[in-house]
């Protein structure tokens, strides 16, 4: 895992755009995975910026959404859907139509689960999945004890994300219980994994995923699994890596590119 620890914010911002914009003008139909919440609108609006000046086109690039909340009207401010609509696939020039988004309003859900799995299959698989990460350490909205094998499913969210979810929301009460959510080895599938986090609140889980045992109690640790995932996090959120000089010194002396 290559962990990125970077002044500001805005730095995790334009680096996290950097990694992608050179996916894409490296394959210019690539399948992307957004993530919804606050971790990736930095990254967002950077791409939004190069998609104006010019210098990117996600035109024909294709996109699965992480995650929605289940039972939410997609015309509700809140549904991922209605998120991505808004902050994703219109400010970044992306064509609707190549965009998914889990139902999560689907009265089939085990179908519905299985046609995105389908579907991510029949795009040819994510190139490049961006993901946030829970203070209980969730990717996706995998809570603890989510299985490492686990596949696009139905969740209850956890208490923990209820609750740091309500800001999006006039109170607690109205955050939904259900989420349809890629598993974790749904996530493990994609060629490129890129994880931001920014803030304090996020220093426990970052230090678990990187630093503890693989396990299901922290999800993001499943990152380890995988051969090419990278961590791009702002000081606050590395505050408690132990080999927080270990990853600045390997970022500054990287070895010649083969
Ligand atoms: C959202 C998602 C979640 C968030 C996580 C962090 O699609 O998959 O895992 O990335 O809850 O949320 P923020 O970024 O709002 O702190």
């Amino acid at each position: 895992m290559e962990v990125l620890i970077l002044p500001t914010p805005e730095e995790v911002g334009r680096v996290a755009a950097d990694r992608i914009t050179s996916v894409v003008r490296a394959k210019p139909g690539a399948v992307l995975g957004l993530a919804t919440g606050s971790s990736p609108q930095a990254i967002y609006a950077e791409l939004a910026r190069r998609v104006r000046d010019g210098s990117l086109d996600l035109a024909l690039t294709r996109a699965f959404a992480l995650d929605e909340y289940v039972g939410l009207p997609v015309d509700h401010p809140q549904s991922y859907a209605a998120v991505i609509a808004r902050d994703v696939v219109g400010p970044l020039g992306m064509d609707p139509q190549r965009v998914r988004v889990p139902d999560g309003l689907s009265e089939d859900v085990e179908r519905t689960t299985a046609e995105y799995e389908l579907a991510i299959a029949r795009a040819g698989g994510i190139d490049i999945q961006l993901l946030g990460i829970g203070a209980n350490g969730h990717i996706g909205f995998n809570e603890p004890t989510s299985s490492l094998a686990s596949r696009t499913r139905i969740k209850t969210l956890a208490p923990q994300t209820r609750a740091d979810n309500a800001r999006f929301f006039a109170s607690l009460d109205e955050v939904p219980m259900h989420c349809i959510t890629q598993g974790l080895g749904t996530i493990l599938d994609a060629r490129e994994l890129l994880l931001v986090a920014q803030g304090e609140g996020k220093a426990d889980a970052v230090a678990h995923a990187v630093e503890g045992p693989v396990s299901s109690m922290w999800p993001a640790s499943a990152l380890q699994l995988h051969p090419h995932a990278t961590v791009i996090l702002d000081e606050p959120a590395a505050s408690r890596l132990a080999l927080a000089d270990y990853y600045r010194y390997t970022a500054a002396h990287k070895p010649p590119a083969s």
